[in-house]
């Protein structure tokens, strides 16, 4: 069994040869459409979802499977207090996959180590999403023909904007990519990111705080929205709401070559007049995800074996306590905090959130 919770569960070459599925099904529909029949699909989604849910669910069905699953928590019996642990095992008894988002980082790897059935990350609050930049990543291939070599500027809300963390993960695995973070200083990358993600892996980046001086310079654009919902202030959402507002103004400065991502939904980041730019391909996107969840089902339905490693042998168990609100651990109270050293003496990281903790 395999599950999908950060996108580096997968080796570049098995994220190729997910490309390549998603191109070939693409192609070939038909193929395709008795693929998973008599197979059940459960979407666990706790948190608002349109293309991430309703992509996942017409995946299964062009594949000729089935779909069950709850689309509010409020219809669940989270409502009731029930835990993703126990969620995770009555899913697996009636699903043979799931795909899970809830608000909290971590949740979707504690589904992952209690089912019996592969579980997907669908995005656990602010943290990864790892379906979302299967789409981005096919959208680069077929837009730019190379995933290599790349400038690429993530714009918007960096700390809270779980599918940048996941993009810039996965990118991290490719040759020559130069990142520019384009965000208010409020809301740029989370330091682990940057220096557990970027640093580690030797991938140059430069912060900024200006899309319009970063656009010249640029392959890849990935706009996102300002993340409202995960905003402890209001007031401090409604300051930095308007921080980037791409127009066709602002497009003459960028390459012919460009092309502009967003995963969606966008608010007012992007004005519509770009949407007829053939250097905008959000919709493309949107489409492209579909295709890469239809390769990511077959190929983890397909996959009997254990690989996902959940090595916890260098693991300190409940002697040290996230305090991170947005963790797992702050509404499940009987888990485990779980925290594994870094390359920094002292300093720990929780195995669920990321968040790193001194001791
Ligand atoms: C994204 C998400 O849910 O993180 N949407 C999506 O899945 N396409 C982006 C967002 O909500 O801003």
């Amino acid at each position: 069994m395999r599950n999908l919770i950060d996108i580096t569960d997968f080796s570049p070459e098995e994220l190729k040869s997910l490309l390549e599925t998603a191109n070939d099904i693409s192609e070939h529909p038909d193929q395709y459409s008795d693929s998973c029949r008599g197979k059940k699909l459960a979407t666990a989604f706790y948190e608002p979802s349109t293309r991430t849910r309703l992509s996942f669910e017409a995946a299964m069905l062009e594949l000729g499977g089935n779909v069950i699953g709850f689309s509010d928590a409020g219809s669940s019996s989270a409502s009731k207090g029930e835990s993703i642990a126990d969620t995770a095992k009555i899913l697996s008894c009636y699903a043979d996959i799931i795909a899970i988002r809830h608000p909290k980082e971590g949740s979707a790897y504690v589904a992952g180590l209690n089912a019996t059935v592969p579980v997907i990350n669908a995005g656990d609050g602010g943290h990864c999403h790892p379906t979302q930049t299967l789409a981005d990543l096919l959208t680069i291939y077929k837009e730019m023909g190379r995933l290599d070599n790349l400038t690429v500027g993530c714009c918007g809300d960096l700390k809270y904007g779980r599918t940048v963390h996941s993009l810039l993960s996965a990118l991290t695995r490719y040759e020559n990519i130069h990142v520019v973070l384009i965000s208010p200083e409020e809301l740029c990358l989370p330091e682990y990111m940057k220096k557990e993600v970027l640093d580690k892996n030797g991938v140059s980046y430069v912060e900024t705080t200006s899309l319009e001086s970063a656009l010249p310079e640029l392959d890849v654009l990935y706009m996102t929205r300002i993340q409202r919902e995960r905003f402890d202030d209001p007031a401090v959402y409604e300051r930095l709401k308007d921080s980037y507002i791409l127009t066709p103004e602002k497009m003459t400065a960028a390459k012919q070559t460009m092309r502009v991502l967003h995963p969606l939904p966008r608010v007012n980041e992007i004005s519509v007049k770009v949407d007829s730019d053939p250097r905008a391909a959000y919709f493309c996107q949107a489409l492209n995800g579909k295709y890469m969840r239809m390769a990511l089902i077959l190929k983890l339905l397909k996959e009997t074996q254990t690989v996902n490693e959940h090595n916890h042998s260098d693991v300190l168990v409940n002697e040290l306590f996230c305090d991170n609100p947005r963790c797992i651990t702050s509404i499940e109270q009987e888990l485990d905090h779980m925290f594994r050293p870094t390359d920094k003496k002292g300093m720990f990281r929780c195995i669920y959130c990321e968040r790193n903790q001194t001791r």
